[in-house]
């Protein structure tokens, strides 16, 4: 009953797939991205009726995408395709689950408390507009040390940060950091799946630290044409014009055995 996507089950899933949330739903942007990328599952009962989608990491498997047929809710079904993930990580010895959920998607929250998971941090997601200024002093952080950040966002999945990731960041100028006491670092980062869109890790110091970045961040993403600057972070960023807070996650996580 599960399965690999193929490319027949497009239409199917994502007629269902549109709606999703007040805003709409992403999984059209990215269907084709994450079928190349495999581990994309269907649930079918003659016809596809739920999805998800796993990154299978060295240190956690990343699950995304849980979708089910509004008829065929309440039935077990994204048990079912979490459970079947969970599996076939822990054959690859893989420890630990990680799931991104909406603070407010209540359903989704109840639905991962009964699989065992719980919250492990919460992240803000806030959006910038780019627009030119010169106010800000920042340098490149070729100075992160391994474990003082345990992750950071690509393309909507938390990553972890370890040393050959951290140079690769460092080679690619993607790592800067503003100030020296209480210092505001960011990690900044190509969406693989929305054209124009700057993904930022945002670990935030004093706020004098941080409205430099933003300030950096702002100038950047006007120069560079980007339609978009998402940035994610732990902490609450202080007022800054242009930028909107837009939604809290929960990182939720369950160990597995
Ligand atoms: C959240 C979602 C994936 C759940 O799918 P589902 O197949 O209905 O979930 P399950 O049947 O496996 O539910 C398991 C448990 O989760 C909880 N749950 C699921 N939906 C719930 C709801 N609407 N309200 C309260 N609890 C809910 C219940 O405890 C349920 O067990 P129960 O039915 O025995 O009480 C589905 O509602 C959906 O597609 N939502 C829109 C997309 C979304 O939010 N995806 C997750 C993004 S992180």
């Amino acid at each position: 009953m599960i399965r690999e996507a193929i490319e027949d089950d497009k239409i199917n899933i994502l007629k269902f797939c549109e709606n999703t949330f007040s805003w709409g739903d992403y999984i059209a942007d990215v269907w084709d991205y994450w079928q190349t990328e495999r581990n994309l599952f269907v649930f079918e009962k003659n016809f596809p009726i739920g999805i998800c989608h796993a990154v299978f990491l060295k240190e956690h498997v990343w699950i995304e995408g849980i979708r089910i047929k509004p008829e065929f809710k309440r039935q077990g079904i994204a048990s079912k395709l979490i459970k079947h993930v969970e599996s076939l990580a822990i054959e690859k010895q893989i420890h630990s689950s990680l799931m991104l959920i909406d603070t407010q998607n209540k359903p989704s929250l109840e639905m991962s408390q009964n699989l065992g998971y719980r919250s492990y941090q919460t992240w803000n997601f806030y959006s910038l507009l780019p627009g030119k200024n010169n106010a800000f002093e920042i340098s490149y952080a070729n100075t992160l040390k391994e474990n003082e950040f345990p992750h950071y966002v690509k393309s909507w999945r938390w990553i972890p940060l370890e040393k050959e990731t951290i140079s690769l960041l460092n080679r690619k100028n993607c790592i800067i950091h503003s100030g020296d006491e209480h210092k505001s670092t960011a990690i900044l980062e190509d969406s693989e799946h929305f054209k124009k869109t700057l993904i930022v890790t945002l670990f935030a110091g004093s706020d004098s630290n941080t409205v430099n970045l933003l300030y950096f961040l702002q100038n950047h993403g006007f120069e560079k044409k980007y339609q978009r600057v998402q940035i994610l972070t732990k902490e609450t960023l202080p007022k800054f014009e242009n930028l909107d807070f837009k939604l809290s996650f929960h990182l939720v996580q369950k160990l597995l055995s």
